[in-house]
């Protein structure tokens, strides 16, 4: 357990019935919530779906706080969207299918015995449930940010399975992805997907194939943030 999560069992309360504020360092080093991110990961690894372990929450988790800081929200609230990404995907333990709102109760109930006051909990499971791009919206700055680095995560570790003969075009997609960067830019209030796409491995047009709806639901939630959505691909701006 490092000095952060010490310290934020050392904050617990020091004024009775002032609930201490958990910090996303508390949550990522929790073995409650090792273990189940690593169950969900376990759970998508055994249906043949790309990697969605401790590397992918650990990112979204640090780009959905840094969507908010840059953009220059509060402190709290940027810590809670790390919080809320290092959870969103939890609900895979359980089934792929729904798994957003499955994610959001069982947060519900960590959040709740790490003693997480409601104001908070609600905001964070507001935002797990929404992260899905067919069924969900950025009901608040929280699933905005979730959201977008959701969606921003492609990228070749994301395969498992290195046999390029088993590709399906999600392994592919990922595959072809050498590096991909959400790029804020405060002054512009501009949002920008940059993709590096080997076209040997997958042709741009793949990539639209499988990721418009997460293209257009990232273009939402930029938009809730009174941001603008972009994607540029190998240097070229696409849209
Ligand atoms: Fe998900
Ligand atoms: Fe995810």
């Amino acid at each position: 357990m490092n000095k952060n999560v010490v310290r934020a069992a050392a904050d617990a309360s020091p004024v009775e019935g002032v609930r201490p504020l958990i910090s996303p360092d508390f949550i990522r080093e929790h073995p409650r919530v090792r273990n189940y991110v690593r169950m969900a990961d376990a759970a998508l690894e055994q249906i043949g779906y790309t990697e969605h372990g401790e590397r992918h929450v650990g990112l979204v988790s640090r780009i959905a706080y840094n969507v908010l800081k840059r953009l220059d929200l509060p402190e709290r609230t940027c810590e809670l969207a790390g919080i809320a990404g290092y959870l969103h995907d939890i609900g895979n333990a359980v089934n792929r299918d729904h798994h957003a709102q499955t994610g959001a109760v069982m947060a519900m109930q960590l959040l709740n015995d790490f003693g997480m006051e409601d104001l908070e909990v609600l905001t964070v499971i507001a935002a797990i449930g929404n992260h899905h791009e067919n069924d969900g919206d950025p009901v608040n700055p929280v699933a905005a940010a979730v959201i977008l680095a959701d969606k921003s995560d492609v990228h070749r570790t994301r395969v498992r399975n290195s046999e390029m003969i088993k590709f399906d075009i999600h392994d592919r997609v990922n595959w072809a992805v050498e590096k991909s960067f959400l790029n804020v830019e405060p002054d512009k209030k501009h949002i920008t997907l940059e993709l590096t796409i080997d076209p040997a491995i997958s042709h741009v047009m793949e990539y639209f194939e499988i990721f418009m709806t997460r293209m257009l639901a990232s273009r939402k939630a930029a938009k809730s943030l009174g941001a603008t959505f972009g994607l540029a691909v190998n240097g070229n701006r696409l849209v």
